[in-house]
């Protein structure tokens, strides 16, 4: 099933659980959760204790979009704060094997991710290991960019490779999308597509987040 992922980094904090009950009753099955350390990324969003707090109040799977410097380091505070899919850049560490390694001892998923310039290259020795590559369409750090129509090739290439070696991760794709271009990124492949300004920018949030699903549902 292909599904809709919401971006927490576009959510008004102040009102953030009824936000949050706006998406899920639309039917968004994933919550994305933006977490950035200002090294990693030029910008610093919230950490563990901030979607911690609202792991009680929603029953969306929590995809967890890491962009620190050696991620290694917190998986342990991230999996405790309710994370269900945790993705990491493998841009972010020099020994992606032992951060996989290190997210499945806790049995949650697994997610590898590469920023526009990555190739798929860099992660192949890993798409067997994964449960999600998460392929960015924008240069991570900010919402409410243009998506790069070139990384989409990625998504195409990451489905053929799934197809040819029977590997069984999502495939989501991260950055500027909304409803003038979601067309674009399934057909390309897209498994599970992010939206934060399309969503949560709108003035009527339950109603963008239902006509995206709409639209995702007809390529299930
Ligand atoms: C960017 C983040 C994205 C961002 C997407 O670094 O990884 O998840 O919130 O926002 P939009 O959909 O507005 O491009
Ligand atoms: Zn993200």
């Amino acid at each position: 099933m292909k599904k809709l992922s919401p971006s927490m980094l576009s959510a008004d904090f102040g009102i953030l659980n009824e936000q949050l009950k706006q998406i899920e009753t639309a039917g968004a099955q994933y919550l994305h959760i933006d977490v950035m350390d200002g090294v990693f990324v030029p910008n610093i969003s919230f950490g563990a204790p901030v979607y911690k707090t609202i792991r009680k109040s929603t029953d969306m799977v929590f995809d967890v979009h890491l962009m620190i410097t050696d991620p290694i380091r917190y998986i342990d505070d991230f999996v405790k704060a309710g994370a269900d899919i945790v993705n990491f850049h493998v841009e972010a560490t020099d020994d992606p094997m032992s951060v996989i390694e290190k997210i499945k001892s806790y049995g949650v998923k697994t997610g590898i991710t590469i920023k526009p310039k990555t190739p798929v290259s860099a992660i192949e020795p890993y798409l067997g290991l994964v449960d999600l590559v998460l392929v960015m369409t924008v240069e991570p750090g900010f919402g409410g960019q243009k998506l790069m129509p070139d990384c989409l090739k990625k998504v195409t290439e990451l489905k053929e490779l799934r197809d040819k070696n029977g590997y069984k991760y999502e495939i989501e794709a991260d950055g500027g999308i909304g409803a003038g271009n979601v067309r674009e990124v399934l057909e390309a492949g897209t498994d599970v597509i992010v939206a934060g300004s399309a969503v949560f920018g709108a003035e009527d949030i339950h109603k963008a987040a239902k006509d995206m699903l709409d639209i995702i549902r007809e390529y299930d």
